[in-house]
């Protein structure tokens, strides 16, 4: 429909009327956007089990080429015949997205669903995003989901015009992507004996082995989805803090000589990598094989809550640098990791925290603490891409109702949809003061208490919905988005998507 767009485009002018489509779409357009129309075509045969045919000329749906229009931007004009103008294949993704958005909500499904013809109402639609960087972090090491789930989710993200997939690979509770230099890292790495129940401050523990990792063909299968999309996947190796899956793995990498075992319980390990040589050689190695896997992303090198009580001690800190100001070893880990990065030619992404140690002026700083972060970063000559966690982090409850599922914050902290929504005023004073140092914005799915497919969709929507208006940066008053939201709402459910509702309290179990 015309008046429920979201994210909503630029500019939108009715034109009256509406054209009629059924099963076999044609379409013409330049040899080089064959992979978004063949994506197009097969998300309608899905959808809605139609076919969508090339043509050498004319068609239903005609793409045109125009080198002067930006990346992602599209100009989309349904008339006798839908043009879509574009100059480059995100453009071209994103007109569909709109397109199929102007279309029925059987268009989103995921099940054929019958639509034997369908009224698309004619319009001329001028789009473009304000933010390059338009964000959605999953958290894979405290629960991992498995390719299938992870290539839906981008599917959703690219639906609402979302452009980077930041993956969180490793932290303290596993280590989730294979490598072949490092097998321990996930024979070893990869499992935990048990998993917290209801809150970690419960102290109530499942007692059940869990884990699992990413195959070398996984991440390929990842990547090609990804691709397909215009969704870049950022993979991000955190170290050396949230390092205890690693050192279960590889002992030899520790401060401390006892064994450790991959953490069973949420929060941050004190245990370290170790500023030796070898751990330095380590990140090296990694996060060049990781870079490898994925070999056209930015690579982010984490770098957040690193303690540093193990460096403190003289005799650990004898193999590198100056123990005067432990904070400052971080740095060390961060150049290598940067190096390694950068050798590939790979822009580095890193959270806030590692810039108080010595960070390569070069560095993307993902400011997750406060928005005062994503400000000094700012001043400081960083690039940053804002993720304040009061803000963006969508593990928060979804309002304050005590009935909402267990969430990392208790009530009344909670972030709402409309919380969300208004991240679009923070940004803009961001964007006005920074201009171009202000990459974009980016939501944070960290999942201690997200467990499945079911209940990240909960987490996920509708908040992801507001988001992705904010850093398309079309955002308006709240009350012209509510009705814009709800009637999403038939699409999100044609997609299977198991959200929060918009109004009321949370979904509630049956009893
Ligand atoms: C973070 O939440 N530790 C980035």
């Amino acid at each position: 429909m015309i008046d429920d767009l979201l994210p909503r485009p630029r500019a939108v002018v009715a034109l009256g009327g509406t054209v009629h489509w059924r099963s076999p779409l044609t379409i013409s357009g330049p040899a080089r956007f064959d992979d978004e129309i063949e994506t197009f075509a097969r998300d309608l045969e899905v959808a809605v089990d139609w076919r969508v045919t090339r043509v050498p000329r004319g068609g239903d749906l005609r793409v045109v080429e125009d080198a002067t229009f930006g990346p992602e931007a599209y100009r989309l004009v349904v008339d006798e015949a839908a043009t879509l103008t574009v100059g480059d294949g995100a453009g071209l993704a994103c007109a569909l997205t709109t397109l199929r958005q102007l279309g029925p909500a059987s268009w989103w499904s995921v099940t054929r669903a019958s639509a034997p013809s369908v009224e698309v109402p004619r319009a001329r639609i001028s789009d473009a995003p304000r933010f390059a960087w338009r964000g959605v972090h999953l958290d894979v090491a405290r629960h991992f989901f498995d390719v299938e789930v992870v290539c839906r989710l981008i599917d959703l993200l690219a639906a609402h015009r979302l452009s980077h997939l930041h993956l969180h690979l490793n932290d303290d509770q596993g280590w989730r992507i294979a490598l072949r230099a490092w097998p321990l890292l996930t024979e070893v790495g990869a499992w935990r004996t048990s998993t917290p129940v209801g809150h970690a401050e419960d102290g109530r523990d499942d007692g059940v082995p869990y884990g699992g990792y990413y195959r070398e063909a996984d991440v390929a299968r990842l990547v090609d989805h990804a691709r397909r999309r215009h969704v870049t996947v950022v993979p991000e190796i955190d170290l050396p803090g949230h390092a205890q899956a690693v050192l279960a793995a590889y002992p030899a990498l520790a401060n401390v000589a006892e064994p450790l075992s991959v953490a069973t319980r949420w929060g941050i390990s004190p245990h370290v990598l170790a500023p030796t040589p070898a751990a330095l050689d380590f990140v090296t190695e990694v996060v060049g094989a990781v870079a490898d896997l994925f070999p056209d992303s930015p690579i982010h090198i984490g770098g957040d809550e690193c303690p540093t009580d193990e460096w403190v001690d003289a005799h650990v800190t004898a193999g590198v640098g100056d123990a005067a100001d432990p904070r400052q070893i971080q740095g060390l880990f961060s150049a290598r990791a940067i190096a390694a990065a950068r050798a590939r030619g790979r822009e580095v992404l890193a959270w806030d925290e590692a810039m108080e140690a010595s960070l390569d002026p070069s560095t993307v700083v993902v400011a997750w603490r406060d928005v005062g972060r994503a400000v000094a970063a700012a001043r400081g000559g960083y690039d940053v891409v804002l993720a304040a966690q009061q803000h963006l982090y969508l593990d928060w409850a979804n309002s304050a109702d005590p009935g909402e599922p267990v969430a990392i914050t208790r009530p009344p902290l909670c972030t709402t949809w409309e919380d969300v929504y208004g991240v679009a005023a923070i940004l803009e004073e961001l964007d006005e003061s920074f201009g171009p140092r202000v990459r974009g914005a980016q939501a944070q799915l960290w999942t201690e208490y997200i467990a499945d497919r079911d209940h990240l969709d909960y987490m996920a929507f509708p908040r992801l919905a507001a988001f992705a208006e904010v850093v398309w940066g079309t955002t308006g008053p709240l009350e012209e988005f509510r009705p814009r939201l709800v009637s999403h709402l038939a699409r999100l459910d044609a997609a299977g998507v198991t959200y929060r509702p918009v109004t009321g309290g949370p979904r509630r179990e049956d009893p």
